[in-house]
């Protein structure tokens, strides 16, 4: 078991082998490795490392408002898409827990550039997150603990962007999502999924809402669960591939070939705003584990 900090990033390794990458601009995880070494993270080969931009792949983290705000009466209205987290430099905490093996971020308005606050309720909201990072043998949780330390209630997006790496998409099939309600961002339509598995064959962008807490997103790769996506305390899962056209458009995009090899499966509350009054806290996490059966879940029986 080892913590090592670079300046610009921290590293886990597993007594197993296993490896997690993380930067701190944005405290956005770059890599989960196994030990056998597999990959189980897509990082875009031109992803900004820097600062300058947003990170193209591993685990984004989106807060306070997921996508772009609809409504101009809303707070988070005047942010850019997916808010401030993942453009900031978050501090690192230092090592939790042994096992799993685990690291903690931390985030406040001193650490946001002032003008990106400023585009948040006039900048009067006072916040604490804390990221806690942990790589067990097969698995790696992500936790977000926020806070509201101010004076004002505040309401807010949460979202994991995680982008799955996957041998090739046209073979995926995604699990446990039929009867669920759905957003699809391309047509402007909602619908409940009729879809008993989710398969990709063109561009996907949806939001599924209100999923219940025991319901697993399996992607399955070749009729083999590759990854395991559970949620706690998350409603709603983004599904979203870019596919050719999109990922064209996109400058830190590489190689153009990149969108047969990953998938983003989010979790987050973004079907509405979570309302935090002055106090308290929330918290809520993912958890990606590797492999596992499939197992149908449908409401069948409920
Ligand atoms: C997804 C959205 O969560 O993020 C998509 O559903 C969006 O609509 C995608 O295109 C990527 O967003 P960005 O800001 O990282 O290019």
């Amino acid at each position: 078991m080892s913590v090592e900090e670079t300046e610009t990033e921290v590293l886990l390794t597993h007594k197993n082998g296993s490896t997690v990458r993380i930067l701190k601009f944005g405290a956005n995880v770059l890599s989960w490795q196994l030990a056998d070494k597999t990959e189980k993270l897509w990082l875009s080969t031109a992803a900004k490392l820097d600062g300058s931009k947003a990170v193209r792949g591993g685990i984004p983290l989106v807060f306070p408002v997921f996508g772009k705000s609809k409504d101009p009466d809303h707070p988070t209205f005047p942010l850019p898409q997916h808010g401030f987290a993942r453009n900031s430099h978050w501090e690192f905490l230092g090592q939790t827990t042994e096992s799993p093996l685990a690291v903690q971020f931390g985030l406040g308005p001193e650490n946001v550039d002032p003008e990106s606050l400023k585009l948040w309720d006039k900048g009067q909201n006072d916040f604490t997150l804390i990221l806690t990072v942990a790589l067990d043998e097969e698995s790696l949780k992500t936790t977000i603990d926020v806070e509201n330390t101010g004076k004002h209630d505040f309401e807010f997006n949460w979202l994991f962007h995680t982008y799955n790496r996957v041998p090739d998409i046209t073979d995926v099939l995604v699990t446990n999502f039929t009867d669920a309600k759905c957003y699809d961002q391309l047509l402007a339509e909602e619908y409940s999924e009729k879809a008993p598995i989710i398969s990709f064959h063109e561009e996907f962008d949806r939001i599924y809402k209100d999923v219940e807490q025991h319901k697993i997103a399996q992607i399955v790769d070749k009729g083999k669960v590759l990854t395991e996506v559970h949620r706690e305390n998350l409603p709603d899962c983004v599904v979203w591939n870019p596919w050719i056209k999109k990922s064209e458009g996109m400058g830190d995009f590489e190689p153009k070939s990149g969108y047969h090899n990953m998938l983003c499966i989010e979790p987050g509350h973004v079907g509405d705003f979570y309302k935090l009054a002055s106090g308290k806290k929330w918290t809520a996490s993912q958890e990606l584990v590797s492999g596992g059966e499939i197992k149908v879940q449908t409401n069948i029986f409920s």
